[in-house]
C-alpha cells in the first residue's frame, strides 16, 4: 500500500492506493483560511500544514489498517517556507495565490534581463513564484531576512516534519524561479544576482526517488512506521498529471476546477520567448511539461451561480443551459474576475458580458460562462499550436469533466477528441504512484498509470458546433485588447 499526501490550499488529504493502483482509502483535513490582512496577500501557518497532515494521516492508517510501504507528497506550489538555522518557521508563509510582490518582479527584471531570466528558468517572474516572495522578505522584513537558513515550499516544509531532510523535488524546484529547468539543477546564476545564498536551498531529486525516511518522531505522531522511505513527490499540477496519465509528450489534460490548468507533457523543456505559458520540470525523470492557467475558470460559474441563482444546484443551472443553442446567441464571456495569468499575464484584467440583448435568459448567461471559459482554455492550446508543442487528444479533468455539457462544450471548443476518466483522484493519487514507483511497486510510471488508469467515455468534437465555436473564439479574442484598459 502506497500513501499519497496533498497539503492543498484548503485542507490536506491522504490517500492510499493499493499494489493494484486501486485507492482504498482516503482522508482530509481542513485548514485555517488563508489570512489576507492587505488586499492581494495571502497567508498561511506552515504548522498549521502539518496539524492537518498528521490529523489526515492518522485518520486514513485507522481506517484501514494498512502497512504502508511508501509515501508520496505533493501540494500547493510556489509558498515561501522560511526556516531559520535550527528548522523553526520564521514567518507565516506567503503561498502560491500572494500577489504583492509586483515590484520586486520589476526589479528582477531589470536587474537579470527578462530574457536572460526566461533563458535561464524556462520562466518570466511572476508573483505566484517563490523567489519574488523572498524579495519581498528582503525588501520589508529585513530583520527575518537575515535570518533564514532554509527556504522549502509547503508540502516540502510537511516531508521536513515527517523525516528531518530539507529536500526538494525538480518539478516543485521549477515554480521556485531559482532552477535551472533545462539541465534540472538550481541557478548559482539566477541565486547570485537576486542575492539568495544557494545554501538555503534544499537537495533536488527526481519526483519518484526515494529522498528521505520517517524519523521515529514523526512515527510517534503519525502511526506510520519509522524508516518508512519517503519520495520526492512533486507540486500539485505535477502529480495531478501523473494521477491522469499524462506522461508522454502529445498528451494533454484540460483541467477545470476553482483555476483551470491546461497541461502538456513534452520531450524538451519548451520556452516560450514571450513567458506566456509557465515551463517546468515534469514529475516524469527526462520529461518536461508547460501549461497555461485560467485564474478563474470554476470560480466563474461558481460566482454566477451565487449572484444570481444562489442556492441553485450546478446541474440545474446547466440544463438550462442545454436549452440554449451553442454560441449563447451571440453572448460571450471573458472569465478575468481574478486578473489573468495565460496568456495576457494581467493582474488588471477584468471580466465581461459582452453582446447582451434583451432576448438573453439566466440560461444564455450560464451557457456563456461554460463556452467562456474553455474559450480562454483554448487560448493555451493556441500558444501550444504557435510554440509546436504537440496534442494527440485531451483528458478532461476537475468539477469541469463532471457534467456532460461542458465536456461536449470543451471538445468542440478545443477540436479535439476529450477523453473522460472512470475515476479522476486528483494529485493525491498521482503521490501515491509516485511512491509506489520509488518502492518499486511499479518499474516505472507508465506501468503505475497502466495499472491504474482507465478511460470511461471519449467525446468527439460536434461537427455542427465547431464551426460556431470556431466564429465565436475569434470575436472572444477580440475582447482583451478591445476593454483593455477601461480598468487600471
Ligand atoms: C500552479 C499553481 C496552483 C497552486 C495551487 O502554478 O499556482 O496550482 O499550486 O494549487
Amino acid at each position: 500500500m502506497f500513501l499519497g499526501l496533498d497539503i492543498g490550499t484548503g485542507g490536506t488529504r491522504a490517500v492510499l492506493v493499493n499494489a493494484q493502483g486501486k485507492l482504498v482509502a482516503s482522508a482530509s483535513a481542513d485548514h485555517a483560511p488563508f489570512r489576507s490582512p492587505h488586499p492581494g496577500w495571502a497567508e498561511q501557518d506552515p504548522e498549521d500544514w502539518w496539524r492537518a497532515a498528521k490529523q489526515a494521516i492518522r485518520e486514513v492508517l485507522e481506517a484501514s489498517g494498512a502497512k504502508i510501504e511508501a509515501v508520496g507528497l505533493t501540494g500547493q506550489m510556489h509558498g515561501a517556507v522560511m526556516l531559520d538555522v535550527s528548522g523553526e518557521v520564521l514567518r507565516p508563509s506567503l503561498i502560491w495565490c500572494d500577489q504583492r510582490t509586483e515590484a520586486e518582479c520589476e526589479w528582477l527584471h531589470n536587474a537579470i534581463g527578462r530574457e536572460r531570466l526566461i533563458e535561464l528558468t524556462a520562466n518570466p517572474a511572476l508573483p505566484n513564484f517563490t523567489l519574488t516572495k523572498l524579495l519581498w522578505v528582503r525588501n520589508h522584513e529585513p530583520e527575518i531576512f537575515g535570518r533564514i537558513a532554509h527556504v522549502l515550499c509547503p508540502k516540502d516544509y510537511v516531508r521536513y516534519r515527517l523525516t528531518g531532510a530539507y529536500a526538494m523535488d525538480v518539478q516543485e524546484a521549477s515554480g521556485t524561479l531559482l532552477l535551472d529547468v533545462a539541465h534540472r539543477r538550481w541557478s548559482g546564476e539566477v541565486a547570485r544576482a537576486a542575492g539568495i545564498p544557494e545554501a538555503w536551498l534544499p537537495q533536488l531529486f527526481e519526483s519518484q526517488e526515494v529522498c528521505a525516511k520517517i524519523s521515529a518522531e514523526a512515527a510517534e505522531l503519525t502511526g506510520l512506521f519509522a524508516g518508512t522511505p519517503v519520495v520526492a513527490g512533486a507540486g500539485d499540477q505535477g502529480a495531478g498529471a501523473v494521477g491522469m496519465g499524462i506522461l508522454e509528450p502529445g498528451s494533454v489534460s484540460a483541467t477545470i476546477g476553482t483555476s483551470g490548468v491546461v497541461f502538456a507533457a513534452t520531450a524538451a523543456p519548451t520556452r516560450d520567448p514571450l513567458g506566456r505559458l509557465h515551463t517546468f520540470c515534469h514529475a516524469v525523470p527526462g520529461r518536461w511539461h508547460v501549461m497555461g492557467v485560467t485564474q478563474a475558470a470554476g470560480l466563474s460559474l461558481r460566482w454566477l451561480r451565487d449572484t444570481i441563482a444562489p442556492g441553485s444546484d450546478y446541474d440545474a443551472l446547466t440544463a438550462e443551459a442545454a436549452g440554449v443553442p451553442a454560441g449563447s446567441d451571440g453572448l460571450l464571456w471573458t472569465p478575468y474576475l481574478l486578473g489573468e495569468r495565460t496568456p495576457h499575464l494581467d493582474s488588471q484584467a477584468r471580466a465581461a458580458f459582452v453582446g447582451l440583448t434583451a432576448g438573453h435568459t439566466r440560461g444564455h448567461l450560464v451557457r456563456a460562462v461554460l463556452e467562456g471559459v474553455a474559450y480562454s482554455l483554448k487560448d493555451t492550446f493556441t500558444l501550444f499550436a504557435e510554440l509546436g508543442i504537440p496534442v494527440k487528444g485531451v483528458r478532461l479533468g476537475g468539477g469541469g469533466a463532471r457534467g456532460p455539457l461542458w465536456r461536449r462544450i470543451q471538445a468542440a471548443i478545443y477540436g479535439y477528441r476529450a477523453d473522460v476518466l472512470v475515476a479522476e483522484e486528483g494529485a493525491a493519487f498521482g503521490a501515491a504512484l509516485l511512491a509506489g514507483v520509488g518502492a518499486k511497486g511499479w518499474p516505472n510510471l507508465e506501468a503505475a498509470c497502466a495499472a491504474s488508469i482507465e478511460v470511461a467515455q471519449q467525446i468527439e468534437p460536434e461537427a455542427a458546433a465547431v464551426g460556431r465555436y470556431a466564429e465565436g473564439y475569434k470575436a472572444y479574442r477580440r475582447i482583451y485588447p478591445a476593454l483593455k484598459g477601461i480598468h487600471g
